[in-house]
């Protein structure tokens, strides 16, 4: 009889560490979303991209066909017609749409990817809290906000985690996965497993700020925007030093550009906030002057460069 009993936990351990994702629902088509979705979409998950209005969402769906065409293009070596079929079958795993409500009753997992804003977030799940069934995993792609913050106005901590990509999405291989306390042994390994079916290699970390590669990366890009500020050397310069002298693929300010400034300035003023004596997130007036100017970097067109 114990024998059994067992058994049957046994099956049921094994079955909850195996949680299928079918599913998956990602909050915000910018420029992380719509990448997100792009991946999922090449692994086979049925995909709900949401974001706040049709035009958006027409640039997302642009964004990730003209990614997908790319490369099936590559894949069939320019056979046209294998590659339409690739990427027609591809596409058909996504639904672009301006509301999740349906789509959050019957998500797997939920991808976070909307703009970096506390209370914009903590609004969100408050409201997917609501809808989504008990075993749905909730996460966050947040640059650096702490995820229990986030994860406090759900009352789902056991599937709750940050699920970090890196821009550009289909190119970066690592997503981290941040891990609270409470954040079950299952949900991270279901979510270990789910990277792993990206493609992708996850590193683990605690819900500390910046988790890894932000806490390293952020500093570095501040510093560079205060020695220009300084007048210590120009932009160019800087980016020249960076990837010549440092072997990095980008100059801190191109990639300021990549990033977006906007999300670099909320990122910033964050930790300013927090951390206000911290000389390395002082406020940077170059950095507000372009937001103000709406030149948020490659995104928009323009920012500490012009793009065409
Ligand atoms: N979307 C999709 N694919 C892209 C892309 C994009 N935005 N930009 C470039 N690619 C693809 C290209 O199509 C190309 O693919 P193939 O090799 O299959 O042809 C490949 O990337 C290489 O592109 P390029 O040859 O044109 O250019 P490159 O060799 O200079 O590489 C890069 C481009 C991969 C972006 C490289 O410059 C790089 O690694 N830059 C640094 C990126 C980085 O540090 N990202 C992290 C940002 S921080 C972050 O994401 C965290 C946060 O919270 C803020
Ligand atoms: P983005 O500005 O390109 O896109 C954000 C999108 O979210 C916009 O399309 C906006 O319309 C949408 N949005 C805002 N509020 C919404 C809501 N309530 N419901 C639905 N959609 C909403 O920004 P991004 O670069 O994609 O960043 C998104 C998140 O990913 C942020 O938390 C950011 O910190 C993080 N992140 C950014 C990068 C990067 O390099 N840009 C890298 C990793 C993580």
């Amino acid at each position: 009889m114990i024998g059994m009993m067992q058994l049957i936990n046994l099956a049921h351990k094994r079955y909850c560490h195996h949680m299928k994702i079918k599913n998956v629902l990602i909050i915000g088509g910018g420029l992380m979303g719509s990448g997100i979705a792009q991946v999922n979409a090449i692994a086979g998950y049925n995909v709900t991209l949401v974001d706040q209005n049709k035009n958006i969402l027409d640039t997302s769906k642009e964004r990730v066909l003209k990614n997908i065409s790319k490369l099936a293009l590559k894949k069939y070596t320019g056979d046209s017609v294998k590659a339409n079929i690739f990427c027609k079958e591809k596409m058909e795993y996504l639904t672009f749409i301006e509301s999740h409500d349906q789509a959050a009753k019957k998500s797997d997992l939920i991808i976070e990817a909307i703009v970096e804003n506390i209370e914009n977030k903590q609004k969100l799940f408050a409201n997917l809290d609501q809808l989504a069934p008990k075993q749905t995993i909730f996460t966050s792609n947040t640059s650096s906000l702490p995820i229990k913050d986030i994860a406090r106005v759900t009352n789902r901590e056991e599937n709750f985690a940050g699920l970090h990509f890196f821009n550009p999405v289909p190119i970066m291989k690592l997503v981290e996965i941040i891990y609270l306390d409470s954040t079950s042994k299952e949900t991270i390994k279901t979510l270990t497993d789910y990277v792993k079916s990206l493609d992708k290699h996850s590193v683990r970390c605690k819900d500390t700020p910046g988790f890894i590669v932000n806490h390293l990366l952020i500093p570095y890009l501040i510093q560079a925007v205060q020695m220009y500020e300084r007048g210590d050397a120009s932009k160019e310069d800087i980016d020249s030093a960076m990837k010549l002298g440092a072997g990095y693929p980008m100059g801190p300010f191109e990639l300021l550009d990549f990033i977006g400034l906007d999300t670099t300035k909320f990122i910033l003023d964050g930790w300013h906030k927090k951390f206000p004596n911290n000389p390395l997130f002082a406020k940077s007036k170059i950095l507000e002057k372009l937001v103000n100017e709406k030149k948020l970097g490659k995104k928009s067109g323009a920012g500490f460069y012009e793009y065409k």
